[in-house]
């Protein structure tokens, strides 16, 4: 299993580049199956879910073909309804298959999620959304067996705000009978970047981009080539390496207004951020300053930056709290940070972290992805070595991680231990 040994402290410097963004790749590998005929996705970085998602497209009689950056899909041959226990037990987001067989297949039985490392993740909203649209669905064998002779448009309201469920449901309604109108839905980049597909492809949706999106189903649907949205994880991840440097950081090939909560964050911190069109140059402060954080769907602070804000606030002069109300429970990397001489204690969802101003060097587990970047940006702060295992975690949605950094100055080695 490989690991990462990290020699901490080093002055960095320079820029570093951003991927096309994992989580609006995996929908619009399942969007693709909409449409009987091949369709080409571009900026598509070489990721291990990416691998995942693909291997499940071919079991269900799709062609996936990976080269440089770009992905074709064809899902002429699409016959085979089941995204099995392996695959799904691997990667929740398999679960976005759902919306698409049974919109063309018209039944779909795919293995239950169970939960993860960031605590228990249900789907009964994915679920209620299908039932909405004429679905009938069973639970059986730890499967979900979904079966629609007719998916037929209806109102969905959702009871919380949910990228999935969302994602899942608009890959159902648009081939639906008539018109969908969904309530409280999610607003992420991701959900955008779908809707922009699936616009592209010929379906007839509006509303982008607020909570009340509205759905004329349409017969069918066209192959499409699109380029992938900038990853604005990843993004987030660096501009929070620049802010924990002594120098300043270029974070290019993003998209600013993704990150308008994170760059909020940032300034109350006390760094300077230069923003152009498709780059962010952060400069560092000279102490950083203690800032609260409440994760919030978007456009509020996402959960997925809440463990590398952590390891910032752990370098802040002064208490600060991080409460998480999207994945009440992802805190694992807090043990994992107070190992390397972080004062980081928990209550419920909230961690109150004193500042320290020098985190100390530890071998450390990485236990979920954003946990895992979070480790390496402590690693890399840290003084003396810092050895991070199990980061099969952090190469599924971080493509080439240790390169990228190194390219600006960090010194990080992948062993195979
Ligand atoms: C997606 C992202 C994940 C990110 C999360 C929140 C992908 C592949 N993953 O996950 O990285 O952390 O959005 O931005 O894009 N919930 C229910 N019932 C459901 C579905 C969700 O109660 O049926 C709850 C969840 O437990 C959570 C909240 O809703 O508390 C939001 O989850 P959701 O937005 O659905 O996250 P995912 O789409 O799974």
């Amino acid at each position: 299993m490989d690991r990462f040994i990290i020699e901490g402290s080093r002055d960095l410097s320079g820029s570093i580049n951003v991927s096309g963004a994992k989580n609006a790749i995996l929908p619009a590998m399942a969007t693709a199956l909409l449409a009987a005929g091949k369709s080409t996705l571009l900026n598509v970085p070489n990721l291990i879910d990416l691998k995942t998602m693909s291997h499940l497209l071919r079991v269900l009689g799709a062609r996936v073909e990976y080269e440089a950056g770009s992905m074709a899909i064809d899902a002429s041959d699409l016959c085979y309804n089941e995204a099995p226990y392996e695959l799904v037990s691997k990667m929740r987001a398999s679960v976005y298959v759902l919306g698409p067989l049974l919109a063309r297949l018209k039944e779909a039985r795919v293995s239950f999620p169970g939960g993860c490392a960031i605590g228990t993740r249900p789907v009964d909203l994915h679920l209620k959304a299908m039932e909405a649209l004429g679905a009938t669905i069973n639970l059986e064998h730890g499967y979900i067996h979904a079966v629609a002779k007719e998916l037929k448009g209806a109102d969905i309201h959702f009871e919380k705000s949910s990228v999935g469920a969302t994602i899942n449901a608009l890959m159902a309604a648009v081939l639906a009978k008539g018109t969908t109108r969904m309530f409280n839905a999610a607003m992420e980049p991701e959900v955008d970047s779908t809707i922009d597909m699936l616009n592209q492809m010929g379906a007839r949706i509006t509303g982008v981009g607020s909570t009340t999106l509205t759905i004329e189903g349409v017969e069918s649907l066209n192959p499409v080539e699109i380029r992938m949205i900038p990853d604005r994880i990843e993004a987030g991840t660096f501009l929070i390496v620049g802010a924990l440097s002594t120098a300043p950081i270029t974070v290019t090939n993003c998209q600013p207004d993704h990150l308008e909560a994170l760059i909020t964050q940032l300034r109350s911190a006390g760094c300077e951020l230069e923003i152009e069109e498709s780059s962010i140059t952060v400069i560092p402060p000279k102490v950083i300053k203690p800032t609260d954080i409440i994760t919030l769907p978007h456009p509020g602070f996402p959960t997925d930056l809440q463990a590398q804000f952590t390891v910032l606030m752990a370098h802040a002069e002064g208490i600060s709290y991080v409460e998480d109300t999207v994945f009440p429970d992802r805190f694992m990397h807090v043990a994992e940070l107070n190992r390397l001489q972080a004062n980081i204690t928990m209550n419920r969802n909230v961690a109150t972290i004193k500042g320290v101003l020098q985190l100390s060097g530890a071998e450390v587990m990485a236990t979920d992805l954003r946990a895992s970047a979070a480790l390496v940006l402590a690693g890399m702060a840290a003084k003396g070595q810092t050895i991070v295992s199990r980061i099969y975690h952090i190469d599924r949605g971080y493509d080439r991680i240790e390169e990228k950094l190194n390219g600006i100055g960090a010194r990080i080695t992948r062993e195979n231990a």
